[in-house]
């Protein structure tokens, strides 16, 4: 099988390619990522695999994803390309239309390129639980049959997308799944989100902002835990076991409340509780999402392995040895490095 990622310098993307690597009969990975500020090469600098290739560039460039598709043979895209960060949508929506909405339209335009020359490439399209809105304290989990009620520019971005996945498949029969996952943390988050950007606050002794009462509840999987369901549904997809046009929600039937998380933060990094401050509300912050999964259950035989106060310490103590990564990832040289590095390989 000869797979291409997209964003895989990303936090799940790197994740995906370190497990799809693990996989038998898994030929090559092709990553294709544009380096944004949350992409970065270090995040796969140590993979020492002749079946594993970086391609700096977008996937909005119609013409490099069809030369990649055709040149590798691609069989399927596991696609995680995306802006993704909550609170940056709700400050500049026009990236997330770009490449949430028109980037997923581009790769779905050269699958079916390909397919009209005869190459069948499957295509794992890998979106979120923010689709389905914001839950009320005594609502049952999301299901897949949940209807779509996006909440924010990133949700609302994302279900696009799934949507228009959706359409492809049912106008031009493509092979095509999307998986919904619920909050994921882990090593090599961008120290934007919650757990990474606490946890390293903590140990700088910053001030750790929680938004409104810090009562929003999230369902957190380690990211192991989703990259290997990303994997398990490409697998069923390209051995014919799921039918095109399949939704599988992945979630760890973790309910916490983001107050707890930081409290438990402080404690396991030696921290002072006077640093946590209340900050703003985010606008339109949902209240809580709670992932269903027993679908993914029973028909890819996953589960969620990794237990939270396990992972949860394990990913503090991985963000307080790696200094290294914060200050590289974290540095504009760094990034300028990397673009003269990689650039002669666009396109
Ligand atoms: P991330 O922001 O860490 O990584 C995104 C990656 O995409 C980066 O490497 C970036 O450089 C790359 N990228 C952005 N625009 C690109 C473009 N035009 N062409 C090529 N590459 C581009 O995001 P993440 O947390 O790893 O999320 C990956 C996917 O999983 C996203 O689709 C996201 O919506 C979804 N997801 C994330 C979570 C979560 O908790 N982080 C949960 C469920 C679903
Ligand atoms: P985040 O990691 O941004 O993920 P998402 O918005 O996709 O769920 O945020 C997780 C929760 O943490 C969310 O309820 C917002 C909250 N939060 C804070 O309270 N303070 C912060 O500085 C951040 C980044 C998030």
């Amino acid at each position: 099988m000869r797979i291409l990622v997209t964003g895989g310098c990303g936090f799940i993307g790197n994740h995906v390619v370190r497990n799809g690597l693990l996989i038998p009969g898994v030929e090559s990975i092709i990553n294709l990522d544009a380096l944004t500020y949350s992409g970065h090469a270090e995040n796969l600098n140590d993979i020492d695999d002749e079946r594993y290739t970086f391609v700096y560039g977008s996937i909005n460039d119609f013409d490099l994803v069809s030369k990649i598709l055709n040149d590798h043979q691609i069989d399927v895209i596991l696609h995680l390309a995306a802006e993704s960060h909550v609170d940056r949508s709700i400050n500049s929506v026009q990236p997330f239309i770009e490449t949430n909405i028109d980037g997923t339209r581009v790769l779905l335009e050269s699958v079916l390129a390909s397919k009209q020359k005869g190459h069948i490439v499957h295509f794992v399209n890998v979106s979120t639980d923010e689709v389905y809105g914001s839950l009320g304290p005594d609502d049952e989990p999301f299901t897949e049959d949940t209807p779509l009620n996006p909440k924010n520019p990133y949700a609302a971005s994302k279900a696009a997308a799934d949507m228009l996945v959706q359409s492809f498949v049912n106008t031009h029969e493509l092979s095509a799944i999307t998986t919904r996952c619920s909050n994921n943390y882990g090593p090599r988050q961008f120290p934007e989100k919650l757990i990474p950007l606490m946890t390293l606050n903590a140990l700088n002794d910053k001030m750790l902002p929680i938004y409104g009462d810090g009562k929003q509840i999230r369902d957190w999987i380690h990211v192991d835990d989703h990259a290997n369901g990303i994997l398990c549904a490409m697998l069923a997809l390209f051995v014919g076991k799921i039918e095109t046009g399949e939704v599988f929600n992945f979630g760890a039937n973790n309910e916490q409340q983001n107050i707890t998380i930081v409290r438990s933060i402080l404690s396991q990094t030696n921290a002072n509780e006077s640093l946590m401050e209340h900050v703003n509300d985010r606008p339109g912050h949902d209240r809580r999402y709670a992932m269903g999964y027993e679908k993914a259950s029973r028909v890819l035989g996953w589960k969620p392995e990794i237990d939270w106060a396990t992972g949860l310490s394990e990913t503090i103590e991985w963000y307080r040895i790696n200094t290294a990564w914060t200050d590289s990832i974290t540095s504009g040289q760094y990034k300028e490095y990397i673009r003269t590095q990689y650039g002669h390989l666009a396109k």
